[in-house]
């Protein structure tokens, strides 16, 4: 994020290595990411980008097939637009500073090719983005030690990008930081979360920052509790091997969601800097009460889809899926924050694969209305105010009111007070990972997580893992609905109710 500037600066020059640059990360965002990048001129005309990896392919191939890739994705979404998806002026430049280095992550020889590539390159920079299977993030960082490629000199920055996931629990976590820390600083580590690319995530911090109004009411003397949405349509797709292990809490709770509750729940920062901003983050995560496993159990949800209306497949008769899977692929949530601003607001967090619908948002439940003055009208209940953070489909923000149905009889009706973004702003097709990729360049990290705030995100969620790897039960709900019903007993425990999904 650029400060203090209404258009950003070219990132200065730098070497980009792409490892794993066939897989799917690299071709579906990372490489759309920087040709937009390039398009809105914010790369150095000096940036070089180099994949990595073992499939023996030459430099302008590889550069022929991430071409062919981002236009075969514009076809699928938009057919009518993808001849026009490359414009040559922004490609032909960029295409001459595609290279490769054919290699295998664990050989040293790799290494020092990379090496001899970045030295030809003229530019000491270079970023090493990770975009590999998990069980690569120490043995590459190791190994790029070794061959005295992160070390830093004035002019040559070595930054290192890490995807996730970061860990699969608290003890992973933390000795997959201890090694990365055994190799570098961490004003070099930039461990990505997508999430954070969203303009709508990075909205809610300026929203709540920069108009006076919210803080006067953002505090549980006002908020009754929160509720945070992920809904997804898809399933597991190709990734059936991958997620069969992992599930819906690790894969989407303390990254995604609990990057949204951050931004919801954090304190005022006293500096827009990255170690300020990181630093309320980790306190407010470090904040969530640690449930006992009653607790955790009577606080947690977890269900898989099974087969649906239209042939939609269940769970376990997806690719690559065991047929016998116990994994999760929704998971309902109540987690409360041990702080003076949240005491008592219970934080309701949803996610889930095969829904009804896309939904990613936050709802804000606020309490309702000391007195009920219309209690002898015919206005027997008044529904509370919520206001809702739409991060995806339909950008935008709004409060649910009440307000009077015109006519002689006392009728409320709801409306809606808000912003959508599309009435407001232009936005060019992005993925979500060009500010990622310029922050990185620019050296900010703001927008990527500190070791404090992944492992407070993992010692939040420990409770729940504990828990179940005791009490592997999963709910069913059948693909193409809203979720299981142990989600909404979760609430209505509570005498509360979720928002409906979409
Ligand atoms: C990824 C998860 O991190 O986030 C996926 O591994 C999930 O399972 C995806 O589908 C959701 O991202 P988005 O941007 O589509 O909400």
């Amino acid at each position: 994020m650029k400060r203090g500037k209404t258009t950003a600066d070219p990132a200065p020059p730098a070497t980009l290595f792409l490892f794993g640059a066939h897989g799917d990360l690299v071709k579906r965002l990372l490489m759309p990411a920087i040709y937009n990048l390039a398009r809105d001129g914010l790369l150095d005309p000096h940036l070089h980008i180099v994949g990595v990896d073992h499939n023996p392919v030459g430099d302008a191939e590889f550069a022929e097939r991430l071409k062919a890739f981002i236009v075969e994705q514009v076809r699928a979404k938009h057919p009518e637009q993808a001849d026009t998806a490359i414009d040559p002026a922004v490609w032909g430049p960029l295409a001459e500073r595609i290279g490769y280095v054919t290699g295998d992550f664990t050989d040293d020889e790799t290494y020092q090719t990379i090496a001899r590539k970045l030295q030809a390159n003229g530019t000491g920079n270079a970023v090493f983005y990770l975009a590999t299977s998990p069980r690569f993030f120490t043995e590459v960082s190791q190994r790029l030690n070794r061959a005295g490629l992160l070390y830093e000199q004035p002019q040559a920055y070595r930054r290192v990008v890490v995807e996730k996931p970061f860990g699969s629990d608290l003890a992973t976590a933390q000795e997959l930081n201890r090694q990365l820390l055994e190799v570098m600083d961490e004003r070099q580590i930039y461990r990505i979360d997508h999430y954070l690319g969203k303009e709508t995530v990075q909205n809610i911090m300026v929203n709540r920052f920069s108009n006076g109004i919210f803080e006067a009411f953002w505090n549980n003397h006002y908020i009754d509790h929160v509720q945070i949405t992920a809904a997804e349509t898809v399933g597991v797709e190709t990734r059936g091997n991958f997620y069969d292990q992992i599930g819906a809490l690790r894969d989407m709770v303390p990254n995604h969601l609990f990057q949204l509750l951050a931004m919801v729940a954090m304190e005022p920062p006293a500096a827009f800097g990255a170690d300020a901003v990181r630093g309320e983050k980790a306190k407010v995560i470090g904040a969530i009460r640690p449930w006992s496993t009653e607790e955790a159990l009577a606080n947690s949800v977890r269900a898989q889809y099974r087969a649906g209306e239209q042939g939609m497949p269940g769970y376990r008769e997806e690719q690559r899926v065991d047929p016998q899977s116990q994994t999760e692929t929704y998971v309902a949530l109540k987690v409360m924050i041990d702080n003076w601003r949240w005491m008592g607001v219970p934080f309701y967090l949803r996610t889930g694969k095969r829904l009804s619908v896309r939904d990613t948002e936050i709802a804000i439940c606020f309490k309702p209305a000391p007195y009920a003055q219309f209690r002898d009208t015919n206005v027997d209940y008044i529904k509370p105010n919520f206001l809702h953070i739409q991060i995806q489909p339909d950008e935008g923000m709004w409060f649910d009111l009440q307000a009077k149905r015109p006519g002689p009889a006392l009728v409320v009706d709801n409306v809606k007070l808000g912003f959508a973004y599309k009435d407001f702003f232009q936005m060019q097709p992005s993925t979500g990972y060009e500010t990622l990729l310029y922050d990185c360049f620019t050296g900010d990290q703001t927008l990527f997580q500190r070791a404090d705030n992944i492992e407070n995100g993992w010692r939040a969620v420990q409770p729940f893992l504990d828990a179940w790897a005791s009490n592997a039960q999963v709910e069913e709900y059948p693909a193409g609905t809203d979720g299981p019903a142990g989600a909404d007993e979760l609430l209505a425990r509570d005498g509360r109710a979720w928002h409906s999904l979409g």
